[in-house]
């Protein structure tokens, strides 16, 4: 009989078990895969956020874990809403196990009093099984972008071409560090990050803005610093004003994967080169920071025209469609 539980993260024994099947179900049928490492949901669920709870639920058969549940929730914003992602791995699927965890997941987002249930999928392929079974449930696909990926180290060869060809960026000037950001830029960097926050596109996704503060900026970046490396470069006018920024994380216990996440030009700097040179300098940073990576992730709405383009000058190809989806219950 398949048993669903609630686990224990701080019983390591049994989260590595979990965590397996979680990965183990996640990445089957996937070339270059992007998941959550161990070390970083291990330690954000035995360190509980003040803004996320995360928990860990298993699909149990005579105390073996065949299944699992990443089950989220947003605790000062977001209030309707919660996320879950459902990993079998693909020796146990068909059995009717990524249905008890569904099943689990509907009676507790009803018990928090929620009704909103939002999931992502990656899906290289069609059919896929997880598309089907979302569907099955339910989902509904709001918003789809592009994952494309880049090898790593990256084509100095082409970084050269690609320096030339984006000329001398004037007018502004560009800043870049690793790590947390430094005090003088955190009041800029959490208004920038507001800004993406509002521009970027999410289709028919329900999600909550709320305004970045320099507390609430500064308690993640210290959250987010001991397990990934962020490395960025922020643009200024010559006056002082921000005009955008791009990040990547480097997964401190990942050997093989960097993730080039946001990149923002504000609406009155754009059309100056400004998205090329941002990404070129913080390349200049991943050169000096990549130990052993080899792909190098992003993610791109279809709909983004202006971001496809840079991406392809970068040599970033598609790997799978990344799809957000929703169901209210
Ligand atoms: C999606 C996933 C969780 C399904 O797990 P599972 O334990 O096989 O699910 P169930 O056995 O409860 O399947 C329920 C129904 O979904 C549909 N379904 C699931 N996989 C399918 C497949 N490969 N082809 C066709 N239908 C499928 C079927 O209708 C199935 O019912 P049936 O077996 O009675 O025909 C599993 O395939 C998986 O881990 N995929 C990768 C991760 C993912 O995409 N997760 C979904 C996002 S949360």
């Amino acid at each position: 009989m398949i048993v669903i539980r609630e686990i224990d993260p701080a019983d390591l024994a049994l989260f590595d078990e979990w965590y397996d099947a979680f990965r183990a179900g996640a990445v089957a049928g996937r070339s270059v895969a992007l998941v959550i490492g161990r070390e970083a949901l291990g330690y954000s669920m035995r360190n509980p956020s003040p803004v996320k709870a995360r928990i860990a639920v298993g699909a149990f058969e005579n105390d073996r874990v065949l299944g699992a549940m990443l089950y989220e929730y947003r605790l000062t914003d977001n209030l309707d809403t919660v996320e879950v992602e459902i990993d079998v791995p693909p020796e146990h699927r068909r059995r009717g196990i990524g249905t008890a965890l569904w099943q689990w997941a509907v009676t507790r987002t009803a018990q928090l009093g929620r009704t909103i249930v939002q999931t992502e999928l990656g899906v290289p392929s069609e059919p896929w099984p997880g598309a089907i079974f979302a569907e099955r449930l339910g989902f509904v696909t709001e918003h789809v972008e592009e994952q494309l990926v880049v090898p790593l180290p990256f084509d100095e060869v082409r970084l050269d071409e690609l320096r030339e060809s984006a000329g001398r960026l004037s007018g502004y000037r560009l800043t870049s560090w690793a790590g947390v950001c430094p005090a003088e830029h955190l009041q800029a960097y959490a208004d920038l990050h507001t800004a993406m926050d509002q521009d970027v596109p999410t289709g028919g996704m329900t999600r909550e803005v709320v305004p970045w503060t320099v507390s609430k900026l500064e308690a993640n970046e210290l959250r987010l610093n001991r397990n990934y490396l962020a490395l960025v470069t922020m643009a200024h006018t010559e006056a002082g004003e921000p005009a955008g920024y791009t990040l990547m994380y480097l997964p401190r216990a990942d050997a093989d994967h960097a993730q080039q996440d946001d990149t923002l030009v504000l609406r009155e700097h754009r059309g100056h080169n400004l998205g090329m040179h941002l990404k070129l300098a913080n390349l200049d940073q991943l050169s000096n920071h990549r130990t052993t990576q080899r792909h190098l992730h992003t993610w791109t709405a279809l709909t983004n025209t202006a971001m496809r383009k840079i991406n392809t000058h970068f040599g970033f190809h598609p790997v799978e469609q990344h799809r957000e989806l929703e169901l209210r219950l």
